[in-house]
């Protein structure tokens, strides 16, 4: 695992539970740190709600590594990468794989809004790439999309899948296009939350409310700091520049929240997360 963030140690983690040993890198001390903490968390939640016992929390935690030394992942099997959406990074870190890892290796990345295209062209295997794209959070979520380029080879789309099913999640698998199938419906949905709460048209908890009482597991306003607001408006952006629908151009309110570094769970303030109270409601 590249990356040890949100996504990344809960993607650690769903491998260490199927069983895998899990090399996790990241830049420094302090990001392994934190990585682990995420894992030591959510494992914990898992043992208070009967999900795993004490011996295997022990094990699962046991199976992952952590290494500020890229290097570390030379001979794995299959290298996933969890790094912030940052195109230029992920680029970077292929070129480097492309470098150290074994030919056959099965290079990933989950990003959700990057094109996956230009991040497996920068590997100089682009056969050897797909996109892996976890839910958050991902111990919880069933789905990952598998996503081919015009450039995956069959076998790598082959290994992908049953590399998912293996971990018991349900894969489907889509095309590099934004949004692939999830974010495509779901994100222009959170982005017309956002622009109520913005305009004042209900209050962020009638907004949540009810979408939780017409039978979503949460709000919208709650799912945008869970998913972070950077993610959110990166998705945003990407549908945006390669449709032109003004629907999905991200509101002022999430791309202001965003500059102030107000990202959602991860950074303890996001739009619903200590928001001031809005105007009372217009009409
Ligand atoms: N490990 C294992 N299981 C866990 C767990 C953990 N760390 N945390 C929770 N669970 C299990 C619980 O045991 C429970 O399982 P059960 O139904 O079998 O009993 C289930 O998850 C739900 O837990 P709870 O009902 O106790 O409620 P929580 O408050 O813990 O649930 C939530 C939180 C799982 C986040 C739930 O509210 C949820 O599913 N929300 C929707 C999240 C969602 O839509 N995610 C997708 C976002 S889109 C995305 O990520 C893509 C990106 O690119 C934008």
């Amino acid at each position: 695992m590249i990356g040890l963030g949100t996504m990344g140690a809960g993607i650690a983690e769903v491998l260490a539970a199927a069983g895998r040993t899990v090399i996790g890198v990241d830049a420094d001390q302090a990001a392994l740190d934190r990585g682990r903490t995420i894992v030591e968390t959510s494992t914990g939640r898992a043992l208070e709600r009967d999900k795993i016992t004490a011996d295997q929390r022990t094990a699962l935690t046991e199976r992952i590594s952590y290494h500020t030394d890229f290097a570390a992942v030379a001979d794995a099997e299959v290298v996933i990468e969890a790094v912030s959406e940052n195109l230029e990074l992920k680029r970077s870190i292929f070129t480097r794989l492309g470098e150290v890892a074994r030919p056959e290796t099965l290079l990933a990345t989950n990003t959700s809004s990057l094109p996956i295209t230009d991040i497996a062209v920068a590997s100089g295997r682009a056969d050897r790439v797909v996109g892996v794209h976890f839910f958050n959070p991902a111990p919880v979520q069933r789905l990952v999309e598998v996503v081919k380029t015009v450039l995956t080879a069959p076998s790598a789309q082959t290994q992908a899948l049953e590399l998912v099913n293996d971990l018991g999640k349900t894969p489907i698998l889509c095309g590099d296009r934004a949004g692939f199938v999830v974010n495509a419906l779901l994100v222009p949905y959170l982005n017309r939350a956002a622009r109520l709460y913005q305009d004042g048209c209900a209050t962020a908890a009638q907004i949540d409310e009810a979408m939780v009482a017409a039978g979503n597991p949460m709000g919208p306003l709650a799912l945008i700091d869970l998913v972070g607001l950077d993610v959110t408006v990166s998705a945003l952006d990407r549908m945006y520049s390669e449709t032109r629908d003004r629907r999905h151009a991200p509101v002022a309110l999430l791309a202001a929240l965003v500059s102030a570094g107000r990202l959602g769970r991860k950074t303890g303030q996001g739009i619903l997360l200590q928001a001031e109270p809005r105007p009372a409601p217009l009409i």
